[in-house]
């Protein structure tokens, strides 16, 4: 079941947000969390939370969604450095206690059935989730298959294009692979947690709660979990009926 929560803009996604993951900031929970501009609203809240009222990490555990393959982590637009400078660094979550796939190595398939077996051992009990102009949740492009486990992808021509402002706009520095959690992996967190922010996500989210169940928008298999919140700004929602 999906729950619709709409908003006026981003900043007030980032309050609403911060109220649904509050309840899972508790020792023993596992945080399922994401990378991307729609986060960090949320982050810069949890970061604040933390600082003001003293709110623990230390018995947390967290799970990211991907890393870009071949980029070392010392690389600034490593997912590891920006959920290292975005949120880690900033509370008090122990390293040992965060995961994020490695996007180098010898055998990423092997790295990658590795990551999902960490995550059948600590399940996720909420997953953040951003959605692509394209549909994709973590890089699960269209066509994926909704039952895939962590694996390594190609980036589609329109994600290497919004994430372009990221590698000085210039698209011969954007990663063209990355590893991703697979849409399986997703699906098996006990709650879900998708914000969509801004007039470019409007068709994605219109697929995603209104399209059929469909491989050509990823997204769209979040209509069979038990327990997704969707929040959505008002530019996001504009193609809504
Ligand atoms: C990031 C991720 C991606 C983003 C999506 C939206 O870890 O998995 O699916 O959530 O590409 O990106 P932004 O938030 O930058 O619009």
């Amino acid at each position: 079941m999906i729950r619709v929560i709409r908003v006026k803009d981003a900043a007030e996604a980032a309050e609403k947000a911060f109220e649904v993951m509050k309840e899972f900031i508790k020792p023993g929970k596992v945080l399922g969390l994401a990378t991307g501009s729609t986060p960090l609203g949320l982050y810069a809240k949890m970061v604040e939370d933390h600082k003001q009222n003293g709110t623990s990490y230390k018995e947390i555990k967290s799970f990211n969604l991907d890393e870009y393959v071949g980029l070392p982590i010392t690389h600034p637009e490593s997912y590891y450095a920006f959920m290292h400078r975005n949120l880690f660094d900033q509370i008090d979550i122990p390293e040992e206690n965060t995961h994020v796939p490695s996007g180098l190595g010898e055998d990423l398939e092997a790295q990658a059935r590795e990551y999902d077996e960490m995550i059948a051992e600590s399940p996720v009990d909420i997953q953040l989730l951003g959605i692509g102009s394209d549909g994709h949740i973590a890089f699960n492009e269209p066509g994926t298959p909704f039952d895939s486990g962590t694996h390594v992808t190609d980036l589609a021509e329109s994600t290497i294009k919004d994430n372009c402002r990221f590698f000085d706009n210039d698209i011969s520095k954007v990663p063209t692979q990355a590893v991703t959690q697979g849409i399986g992996t997703i699906m098996k967190a006990r709650n879900i947690l998708l914000i969509a922010t801004g007039a470019n996500k409007a068709k994605a989210v219109k697929e995603m709660l209104e399209g059929p169940v469909d491989e050509s928008c990823p997204a769209s298999i979040l209509q069979r979990h038990d327990s997704v919140v969707v929040i959505v700004d008002e530019p996001a929602a504009s193609l809504l009926s």
